[in-house]
């Protein structure tokens, strides 16, 4: 048995120390140092002795059938994932209560073929099969199990013989071998390194539910990183239906792709047209509104860019603030907007926000901001017909920005007529008007908000 110690663990990144203090050094978050028995059940998680393992082999010998994802029927999930899920591989789904965790995959092992397993560590089996009637995913080959104890799980995963199992949450399972206590950084690492064993050893896809929680008393799921092939996030905004899923590390693809859905009175529904969704509340006509076809991935996605400006306090730094756009960028871009094109933003708070709540932070948007900003400070709006693109630099210039040619066609796609671009953008559809401009001035003036009208 290894000895046992006291230690202080960080619950966000799991790094101890000997005595407890109000930030975590490695990590930096506030109040996340949480009591925890060091060497407890050490032993435990121990990686599994060596048992015929293969040795080295040539990589030209080493064969691609196994590790190709199988897909989920749920479209977005599988765009996220590169095509589905692997067999073996171990998903950290993580993301704030409420936000819909459960349901996602309680409708992804309704609609897997194969037999499935819901361990339901928060919720009862009455529970669980009541929001399935809701979802439409009582289904012959979906077992349940409400369960907190670890080898209990196990135990059902070897009976049930699953392909894909979900563990909600990972933070309410626990090892009573371990020692430490229900959701402890050492329980949740522990628990987590078990199951990942499973399923390399049986080839058993395993997804695993993490909450997060700033407040401490659940382990955050970051300890858990290390340990799983794919993390997922889920956001969104409870007040709003709309949510969306993004990759931040997998092993099996790029983690560059996003995923939408809308929370139903159904569960999630997938959103294969994000464009016009969230243009379908646009007013035309409107000071301080841009649209900008924006990349997510390889998805190409049209946004509606507000900005409002007021007369700031005199004597008090004016604000900049930021909803769905990165804030230091925004701040930035106000700068260059006053030296290089000289435009009266420094004596005027700017609020600019993306429409219907999702979050970019793509150099694309960079041009619609600073127009939008424009428009709103000359109270003057675009044309209606009118979309940008481009990078801001700090000298005034625009750059060039990725998939010119996509965001071409979404645009047009979408009845915009016109487009203006950074100088040299490559050229794209035939069916829309490209209008290029070399700097910031330039463009302001191409969509007639320095006065007067070049359109
Ligand atoms: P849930 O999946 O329980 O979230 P999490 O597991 O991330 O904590 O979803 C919770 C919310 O979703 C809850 O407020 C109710 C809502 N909801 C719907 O709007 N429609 C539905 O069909 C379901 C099942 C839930
Ligand atoms: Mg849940």
């Amino acid at each position: 048995m290894a000895k046992l110690k006291l230690v202080y663990a960080c619950s966000e990144c799991g790094t101890s120390y000997p005595k407890w203090s109000g930030q975590c050094g490695s990590c930096g978050d506030w109040n996340t140092l949480v009591e925890e028995v060091e060497g407890a059940g050490d032993d435990l998680v121990a990686p599994p002795p060596p048992t015929n393992r293969p040795g080295p082999t040539l990589i030209g010998n080493v064969g691609t059938e196994a590790g190709r994802p199988t897909p989920t029927q749920i479209p977005e999930l599988d765009r996220v994932l590169g095509g589905g899920i692997v067999p073996g591989a171990v998903t950290l789904l993580g993301g704030e209560p409420g936000i819909g965790k459960s349901t996602l995959l309680l409708q992804l092992l309704a609609s897997w073929d194969g037999p499935t397993l819901y361990v339901s560590a928060e919720e009862s089996a009455q529970q669980v099969r009541l929001r399935a009637e809701r979802l439409d995913a009582v289904r012959p080959q979906l077992w349940l199990h409400a369960e907190t104890s670890l080898p209990h799980v196990l135990e059902s995963i070897e009976q049930t013989k699953p392909e894909l199992v979900v563990i909600d949450s990972i933070q309410t399972v626990f090892d009573p071998a371990l020692g430490s206590l229900p959701g402890s950084v050492g329980q949740v690492r522990g628990c987590a390194q078990r199951l990942v064993n499973v399923a390399k050893e049986r080839d058993i896809a395993i997804v695993l539910v993490g909450h997060v929680t700033k407040d401490g008393g659940l382990a955050g799921p970051r300890v858990l990183e290390h340990v799983v092939d794919t993390v997922l996030q889920f956001e969104g905004d409870k007040h709003h239906a709309l949510r969306l899923l993004r990759a931040s590390k997998h092993r099996f693809g790029p983690t560059n792709e996003l995923g939408l859905f809308e929370m139903a009175g159904s569960g999630l529904i997938g959103v294969p047209d994000p464009s016009t969704m969230f243009l379908s509340d646009r007013r035309t006509g409107i000071p301080g509104s841009a649209v900008v076809p924006t990349m997510e991935g390889q998805r190409p996605i049209v946004v509606e860019v507000q900005a409002l400006t007021s007369p700031g306090v005199p004597g008090v730094p004016s604000r900049r603030s930021a909803l769905g756009l990165d804030g230091a960028r925004l701040s930035m871009l106000m700068a260059v907007l006053g030296r290089r094109a000289r435009l009266p933003v420094g004596e005027n708070d700017v609020y600019a926000s993306t429409a219907g709540g999702v979050k970019l932070v793509e150099p694309g948007l960079d041009l619609g901001v600073c127009l939008a900003v424009a428009s709103a400070l000359r109270n003057q709006p675009m044309p209606a017909d009118v979309a940008v693109f481009g990078e801001v630099g700090l000298g005034g210039e625009l750059r060039q920005v990725g998939q010119a040619a996509r965001r071409l066609t979404e645009a047009a796609r979408l009845g915009f007529s016109r487009v203006v671009v950074p100088a040299n953008s490559p050229d794209g559809d035939d069916n829309i008007r490209v209008i290029r401009a070399k700097t910031l001035s330039e463009a302001i003036a191409a969509v007639g908000l320095n006065g007067d009208s070049a359109l």
